[in-house]
């Protein structure tokens, strides 16, 4: 049962700081590194578009005292039907960026929640800070269920073994039965579930949540919309005739017969589990009335992880090695079109970032420091002086950042695990201004190298091909190398259903498909060989003909 493990928490956080004594004796500063670690917990929400993963992040917010009112966390999702208003685009650009990373401290514990798109187009964006995060939480429309897009990023969280909770949002509106949405987010999300809090009834009869950890009622009541304090009932005993008084003999009759369920059919909560992205506990609750989020986020800072080990192509890193390691996992372009500079996102692995020391980055091995790191807390931007592991900072670039770039302080050491997905939609692009060669160039380099979109140019004609995972890309493409670097682009069809990175060890099978599949091979950015499969049945052949060759849809291999 869920209660047991909190001794268990308790055992191992009373070990952590009898280590971090001792440790303290020996060396002061490598004992605030292990303390500031073990108190940080960095994470993303993510959920389908309109679950309420703006509506829950901000009442996180607000239980950390990092915003006072609600409200002030803008939604950064680029509604339907605005796919051709630029002016849109750049405003969520620019709260995007505000909101890139949230910082707070509640109860001692340091939490960064790494904001995502919410714009199914920007999918790629939102992967890519799913591999910055220690752990996620997933929001599900109660009334909803699991939908496409919380499937494709548990997909992804799933590749990294994320830990991950589940908040079933919306219960103020009449839901699903809570055991059909449980088997359905087993199924559909493929992990296994432990409901810690259950729901009593849904829609105009919601009458609250039953923490099975803590053995209250959360009672909802309608009055207490937007408060941070709920009324809770403390129950030690769900037999016991009060429960009736509360809820009505109905409701209460209702809720032992799902709790003796709940017991009977789900296993016992295991952390360990969870950390290993096995199992997932499942909250219920309404973020827009802040009803059951103070359940989620006490849970949350008890069981999820501080900053885990990051593997790299040589070794993995421990958070508390003493020297600075961080990769780059998005880059966010300036706002005003006459500075292109840019705020390159470095989540720090392991060490101490400090301000001004000189660090390698590995890719140019040129030494940089930086004078005005930035750190965010809440809304707020911030120079800061030391960063820890599970912190991002923000870094000024100027245009020699790219994705998945690793600084050290001198190691030569390539992170692993940021990998560039399978595009979806291709066009080929086309310089629509000669004079303008150069600069789009340029343009689509830095683009590209931003993460917008992926670059791929063809082995039969040597024409560029971009490949996006939604159709605004094309949009923000073209508007912005026209913008920021003077350049005019022409997009123009090409029909290809999967673009997928191939390899063999057989190098004479290898050679027999690039010859056979000339006119369908490309190379990316970084020169691998594409095969750019037309139709999904040419990718099944191909597949079925050459047994010897691995496609592979991520870059990462
Ligand atoms: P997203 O970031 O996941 O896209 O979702 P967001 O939080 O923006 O929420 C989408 C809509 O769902 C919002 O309504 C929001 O108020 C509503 N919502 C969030 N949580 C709950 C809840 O617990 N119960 C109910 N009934 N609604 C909830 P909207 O009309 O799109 O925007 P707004 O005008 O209310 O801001």
């Amino acid at each position: 049962m869920f209660f047991k493990i909190l001794p268990i928490v308790a055992v191992i956080s009373t070990k952590i700081s009898i280590f971090a004594a001792a440790s303290k004796l020996i060396d002061k500063q490598d004992m605030t590194l292990q303390e500031e670690i073990t108190r940080r917990r960095t994470f993303a929400v993510i959920a389908h578009p309109d679950a309420g993963k703006t509506t829950l992040t901000e009442k996180l917010l607000l239980f950390g005292g990092a915003i006072h009112i609600a409200g002030a966390v803008k939604s950064n999702k680029i509604k339907k039907g605005a796919t051709s208003d630029f002016m849109e685009i750049e405003r969520q650009r620019g709260i995007s960026v505000a909101t890139s990373v949230m910082g707070f401290e509640y109860k001692d514990i340091k939490i960064n929640i790494l904001d995502t798109p919410g714009h199914e187009d920007f999918a790629e964006d939102t992967y890519r800070t799913l591999t910055a995060v220690d752990s996620v939480i997933i929001v599900i429309d109660g009334a909803k269920g699991v939908e496409s897009q919380t499937r494709k990023l548990m997909n992804v969280c799933r590749m990294r073994n994320t830990p991950v909770m589940v908040f079933v949002n919306k219960l103020d509106r009449p839901c699903k039965d809570p055991f059909d949405l449980l088997d359905e987010i087993e199924n559909e999300l493929q992990i296994r579930v432990r409901p810690l809090s259950f729901p009593i009834s849904s829609g105009p009869t919601f009458k609250g949540v039953y923490n099975l950890y803590e053995h209250n009622i959360n009672l909802f009541t309608s009055d207490e919309r937007q408060t941070a304090d709920a009324t809770t009932v403390q129950i030690e005993d769900i037999s016991s005739p009060e429960l009736d008084t509360l809820i009505s003999k109905r409701y209460a009759t209702q809720l032992r017969d799902d709790i003796e369920l709940v017991e009977g059919v789900y296993e016992q909560f295991e952390r360990e589990q969870y950390l290993a992205g096995r199992l997932a506990p499942v909250f219920f609750g309404s973020a827009v009335n802040n009803f059951g989020v103070r359940e989620l986020l006490e849970c949350f800072i008890r069981i999820a992880p501080s900053p885990r080990p990051s593997t790299t192509q040589t070794r993995n890193v421990e958070p508390a090695e003493q020297k600075l390691t961080g990769f780059i996992f998005k880059i966010h372009a300036n706002m005003d079109p006459n500075h292109r500079d840019r705020i390159a996102f470095m989540k720090i692995c392991s060490g101490v970032f400090e301000r001004n020391k000189n660090y390698l980055h590995v890719p140019s091995g040129k030494s940089m420091k930086f004078s005005s790191p930035t750190a965010f807390m809440a809304e707020k931007k911030s120079v800061i002086d030391f960063a820890y592991p599970g912190d991002i900072v923000g870094l000024h670039d100027t245009g020699s950042f790219k994705i998945g770039d690793t600084f050290t302080e001198g190691e030569k050491l390539k992170f692993t695990g940021i990998p560039s997905f399978s595009p979806e939609l291709f066009r080929y692009i086309e310089n629509a201004d000669p004079m303008k060669f150069k600069q789009l160039a340029k343009g689509i380099d830095q683009l590209m190298d931003e993460g917008v979109a992926q670059l791929f140019v063809s082995s039969l004609n040597g024409r560029k091909i971009i490949g996006t995972v939604g159709a605004l890309q094309f949009e923000v493409i073209e508007y912005r190398l026209e913008h920021e670097y003077g350049a005019k682009c022409r997009w123009e069809p090409i029909s290809i259903h999967k673009a997928c990175w191939i390899e063999s060890d057989n190098a004479e099978q290898l050679a027999d498909f690039k010859r056979r599949k000339h006119a369908n091979m490309a190379v990316d950015k970084h020169g691998r060989d594409v095969f750019l499969a037309d139709t999904s049945y040419s990718l099944a052949l191909a597949q079925e003909k050459f047994p010897d060759i691995r496609f592979h849809f991520t870059s990462e291999f």
